[in-house]
């Protein structure tokens, strides 16, 4: 029987792991680093070092998989995301086959909580379906969005009202029905701006949790500006950006 823990790990400060993740990762004998793109190093930079300050000398090996790229702006979201899946299985399975041996305990550091917008639960539960010898465990972790709202000191939702999770993909479509809280991510095209001039706040953050971390809040009509150019220069900087945010209807931006 082989074993995978995922385990989220936050998503930034190395000091956002859980003791439950940690001994998780002291189980683990390998290390899969699966990321993509010009963000890969720094994130993979911060796996190691969560390993290298945390784990109390136990130092499990690191085997890396090659994850393919999505095609971007793709026709067909759905359809290139699934395709990306497919490849993305693929890429787990030979992790498994080829860098752990029976009876070994592997762990894939998911970046921030598995639960959001991750595909590894639903990849890792399609190949244990499909065969007896794998069995995985999820240990949870703190979400971008926990990030943000603790970085800018908000709840998440307003007193007793729902709030919605969603894409700059979707939010681009409209304003979500039945909400006044509206937390966004993945969102590559400054989708808050077609809400300028609707009362609404905003609370952003980029690289939330590390280094480079940026925090933007106000009125959105005053400050969407300044955070497009202050996005666009970030993503100049450093070759890559990673932000979300809370829209609010601005009479419930403070509750
Ligand atoms: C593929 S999702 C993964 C989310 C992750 N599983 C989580 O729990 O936060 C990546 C998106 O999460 C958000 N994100 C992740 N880390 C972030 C950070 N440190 N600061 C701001 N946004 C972040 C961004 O919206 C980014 O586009």
């Amino acid at each position: 029987m082989k074993e995978l823990l995922l385990v989220g790990i936050g998503a930034g400060d190395p000091d956002y792991i859980t003791m439950q993740a940690l001994k998780a990762l002291r189980r683990a004998d390998v290390i899969f680093l699966l990321d993509k793109g010009p963000a890969k190093h720094k994130l993979n930079a911060l796996r190691r070092e969560i390993c290298t300050r945390y784990l109390d000398g136990h130092t499990p090996r690191f085997a890396e998989g090659l994850q393919p790229e999505r095609e971007r702006d793709a026709a067909d979201y759905r359809a290139s995301v699934d395709e990306l899946n497919r490849d993305k299985q693929a890429v787990f399975k030979q992790l498994i086959d080829e860098q752990m041996a029976d009876g070994e305990v592997a762990a894939f550091m998911v970046w921030g909580d598995p639960s959001l917008y991750d595909s590894s639960i639903r990849i890792v539960e399609a190949i244990a379906a499909a065969r007896g010898d794998l069995r995985f465990e999820v240990i949870p972790g703190i979400t971008s969005l926990q990030a943000l709202t603790a970085r800018h000191r908000v709840p998440l939702n307003s007193i007793g009202r729902a709030v919605e999770i969603t894409t700059g993909r979707l939010l681009a479509e409209g304003w979500p029905q039945g909400v006044d809280s509206v937390a966004v991510m993945l969102d590559a095209k400054d989708s808050y701006l077609r809400f300028v001039g609707q009362g609404l706040h905003i609370y952003w953050g980029a690289y939330v949790g590390t280094a480079d971390e940026i925090l933007i809040a106000g009125p959105l009509d005053e400050v969407a500006e300044r955070i497009a150019a202050t996005r666009a220069q970030a993503r100049e900087r450093n070759g890559w950006i990673m932000d979300s945010y809370l829209l609010r209807k601005a009479e419930s931006a403070d509750n």
